[in-house]
């Protein structure tokens, strides 16, 4: 048995410790807004924050998870309001908008240590989460408006 808190409610799950949380979230607590891109690591639609830090969810086991504080897209904040959220609505920055929850959790992890990153830090930080629509023009100047508006 796992047990962890997610987007502040209590949650736990009883699956092979070896499961990807990534599993956890979509399938047994029908958390959709996490995406399942690569599986292998490599794309970063699959972001959450395990304890603050942005991790890949489909490389992280969910025994790693056990007591910890995991938040996704759907808890980044109550109402949506976080500025990620009003920058990215402000900026229209999705085109399918399948990497797009991964994107914001990486850029949260980002503004939470850094209220105001240069555009080469953006870029260095965002550096590995993919999006297959080429919105990344988009994706850093929603950032930067963020920062500004933080
Ligand atoms: S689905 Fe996890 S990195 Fe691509
Ligand atoms: S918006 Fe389509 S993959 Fe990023």
């Amino acid at each position: 048995m796992v047990a962890f808190t997610i987007n502040g409610k209590p949650a736990n799950a009883n699956p092979a410790p070896d499961t990807p949380l990534l599993w956890v979230i979509r399938e047994h607590l029908k958390l959709t807004g996490t995406k399942f891109g690569c599986g292998a690591g490599l794309c970063g639609a699959c972001t959450v924050h395990v304890d603050g830090k942005a991790v890949r969810s489909c490389q992280t086991a969910v025994s790693e998870a056990d007591g910890k504080s995991i938040t996704t897209i759907e808890g980044l904040s109550p109402d949506s309001s976080h500025p990620l959220q009003k920058a990215w609505v402000a900026e229209q920055v999705p085109q399918c908008g399948y990497c797009q929850s991964g994107q914001i959790m990486k850029a949260a992890e980002l503004l939470a240590a850094n209220k105001t990153p240069s555009r080469d830090e953006i870029v260095a930080h965002m550096d590995g989460n993919i999006c297959r629509c080429g919105t990344y023009t988009r994706i850093i100047a929603a950032i930067q408006r963020a920062a500004k508006e933080a």
